[in-house]
């Protein structure tokens, strides 16, 4: 008989992806995907560990699918993603009714880990081991936008972050893999392939035998990102391509090339700053300066017209003071940054910068810092919206979003440099790509009418 699976996912877009790979693992089990976790069978918890928060997020679930396993004692719960890479078989210590810890690194063991728990075993499965992937089944939630990783792991080791504990050292998966899952989401319908990974431009380091060294294709090309973008580019069909997230300095002129060249590829770079602060970000242990970052930005800026650039910033890190957090603050508004996301500093186990308790701010000076911040992307964005009043653009449908508060029919959607916009329409037309003049600019988004 046909069992119920359901997966919780918390955290990045790494994590989505994940469970749909886990969706489809477990299909090929008989167990089929439900939006109703009191109706599931198999309940899984896919973790983040980034912060403290999103970490007590997953205990206090682990915590309530427990109590339920008393009146449905044949319930099987699975704890997987990024926190039980990182806490393994603490996990089974601090919530004894689970009955798998699945690390990152051992995702593609699923299907016979499964069949271990069925028998009544229990396990911690988190080794780091090299494994060859084969093609595997994907669910992917339907809509418009397929994301795609093509590395995992993060050999950075930035003073603040889990991430390279949690995901491992990087890994670039083969090409044929990545090309015969944007062919199939393709066929599928998507209209939006985004290139994901920890560091994009990474991609294709050790594909070869040698960990640091790339290879080249048959005609003698080397095998990297900008490479990967002109073959998908080359794909038949009406889409976009996007890839995220960019380390500041290893984005190359080869990559700022295909987004110039190329037609499918979209006008938006997410390049994490972290801090405006020379001395922070040496702390940071991020490599280069606001100098470096500012040219790196101007550079795009200059190259490609309309282009988007967002960033990330952490508020309150140990030791940050009032000036250097101006500095982050001052950063934002000079380079113009389209939108950032924001949060404030939490330590995290393992991490160099936790050690440094006596430099840690307190938690209502950095919750007082990161409203500021915020209040400062908030005007960044207006800002940013403001510049696209008047101008045509082309939008590719999301979402038939109904009929609104004041009484109007609303379809909205992306343009091509990641802005969203709303538009009163009457029809669902998602999927499809429309000329849009824009008229209005809002915080978050802008308003437009098709033309
Ligand atoms: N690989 C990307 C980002 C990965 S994590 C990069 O290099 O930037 C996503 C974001 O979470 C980071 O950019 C950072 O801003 C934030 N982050 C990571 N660790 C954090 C911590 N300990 N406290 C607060 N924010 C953190
Ligand atoms: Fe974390 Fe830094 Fe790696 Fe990004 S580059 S995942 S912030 S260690
Ligand atoms: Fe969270 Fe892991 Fe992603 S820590 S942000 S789910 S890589």
């Amino acid at each position: 008989m046909d069992k119920k699976v359901y997966i919780e996912t918390l955290g990045c877009q790494m994590n989505k992806s994940d469970a749909e790979r886990m969706y489809g693992m477990l299909e090929h089990l008989n167990y089929n995907q439900t939006d109703d976790p009191k109706k599931a069978d198999m309940l899984i918890i896919n973790t983040c560990s980034i912060r403290k928060l999103s970490e007590d997020k997953a205990y206090s679930q682990i915590g309530v699918w427990g109590k339920w396993k008393k009146t449905r004692p044949n319930l099987k719960i699975i704890v997987s993603g990024c926190v039980a890479q990182q806490a393994g078989k603490e996990i089974l210590k601090r919530a004894p009714y689970v009955d798998l810890v699945l690390g990152t690194q051992r995702l593609y063991e699923l299907p016979n880990l499964v069949k271990q728990i069925e028998e009544g075993e229990r396990i911690v499965s988190t080794e780091e081991i090299p494994f060859e992937e084969s093609e595997i089944q994907i669910n992917r939630v339907k809509s418009i936008n397929a994301w795609i990783p093509i590395m995992e792991g993060c050999n950075n080791f930035c003073s603040y972050c889990i991430v390279p504990y949690t995901r491992g050292r990087e890994r670039s998966r083969k090409p044929e893999l990545i090309f015969a899952e944007v062919k199939k989401a393709l066929a599928e319908g998507f209209k939006e392939i985004t290139l994901l990974g920890q560091n994009v431009d990474s991609y294709g380091k050790g594909l070869g035998d040698d960990p640091k060294g790339f290879i080249t294709d048959e005609e003698g090309k080397t095998i990297n990102l900008a490479w990967l973008l002109r073959k998908i580019n080359d794909f038949d069909g009406k889409f976009r391509i996007r890839f995220v997230t960019s380390y500041p300095t290893d984005i190359t002129e080869e990559v700022i090339d295909t987004v110039v060249e190329l037609d499918k590829v979209c006008e938006y770079f997410h390049i994490p700053m972290q801090s405006g602060d020379d001395y922070v970000l040496k702390k940071m242990n991020r490599r280069y300066d606001y100098e470096t970052y500012k040219k790196i930005c101007n550079n795009i800026r200059n190259r490609v017209q309309n282009v988007t650039i967002t960033s990330d910033f952490i508020a309150g890190f140990p030791g940050e003071t009032e000036e250097q957090f101006q500095n982050t603050l001052k950063a934002m508004s000079e380079l113009e940054l389209d939108y950032s996301n924001t949060a404030a500093y939490s330590p995290r186990e393992m991490t160099v910068a936790a050690k440094w308790t006596d430099l840690y701010i307190p938690e209502d000076e950095k919750t007082e810092r990161l409203a500021r911040l915020n209040e400062h992307n908030r005007a960044c964005c207006l800002k940013s919206n403001q510049k696209y009043v008047g101008k045509t653009m082309e939008v590719l449908v999301e979402k038939f979003e109904g009929v609104n508060k004041r009484g109007v029919s609303v379809v909205t959607g992306r343009t091509r440099n990641n802005k969203i916009v709303h538009i009163p329409y009457d029809k669902d037309i998602t999927g499809e790509f429309i000329n849009v003049k824009i008229t209005k600019a809002r915080t978050w988004y802008l308003n437009g009418e098709i033309i």
